[in-house]
């Protein structure tokens, strides 16, 4: 399936230059959307995560169906003030902009195996302040999952040397 053709892209969006590429018409799609996590599903199997930890809120959107499929539980990384127990923090870097990344300090006991799911790598900060909460709460990194890489922005070169699955490519 040519999942890329479900991707729109949308142009300025959210500030001059950059190229949005919108997942919610590839979401809307029955088939595109199965496709997407049962390949995603494929592909991680071998990493056999014990959680999965998704970002707010493109992350959520694939990372619990992701979970689900794997058989693992889901822990929720998200924007500051949101998590009602106590959390650890991690700021970031975005395409355009700076923000701040939550955690519950007991979300999973020290030690489990954990893939990183989101909808998008950009700059890789997302994922690399993602990936340092994960290390702060001594859990075990064992890959990335994203539907879309925009390869020119060099993000993986900011994650730790660890497998990265991906979809779709953008140069
Ligand atoms: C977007 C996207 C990734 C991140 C990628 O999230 O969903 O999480 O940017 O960019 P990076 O690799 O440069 O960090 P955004 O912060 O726009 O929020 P959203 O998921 O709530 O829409
Ligand atoms: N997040 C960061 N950069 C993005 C882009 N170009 N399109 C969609 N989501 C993004
Ligand atoms: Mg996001």
């Amino acid at each position: 399936m040519d999942l890329k053709s479900f991707i729109r892209d949308i142009p300025d969006f959210p500030k001059p230059g950059i190229v949005f590429r919108d997942i919610t018409t590839l979401l809307r799609d029955s088939q595109g959307l199965r496709y997407t996590i049962d390949t995603l599903k494929d592909k991680c199997d071998r990493l056999s995560p014990d959680y999965v930890v998704g970002m707010e809120s493109r992350g959520f959107l694939f990372g619990v169906p992701l979970a689900y499929q794997l058989g693992c539980g889901f822990i929720p990384v998200r924007k500051p003030g949101k998590l009602p127990g106590q959390v650890i923090a991690a700021q970031y870097q975005l395409e355009y902009g700076s923000d701040r990344l939550e955690m519950h300090i007991d979300a999973m006991p020290p030690g489990s195996r954990v893939l990183i799911v989101d909808d998008l790598i950009a700059t890789g900060g997302t994922a690399a302040a993602t990936a340092q909460l994960v290390q702060e709460a001594q859990c075990h990194l064992v890959g990335f999952a994203f539907i879309i890489e925009l390869k020119a922005l060099g993000g993986r070169n900011q994650l730790p040397d660890v497998p990265i699955v991906t979809l779709i490519d953008y140069d």
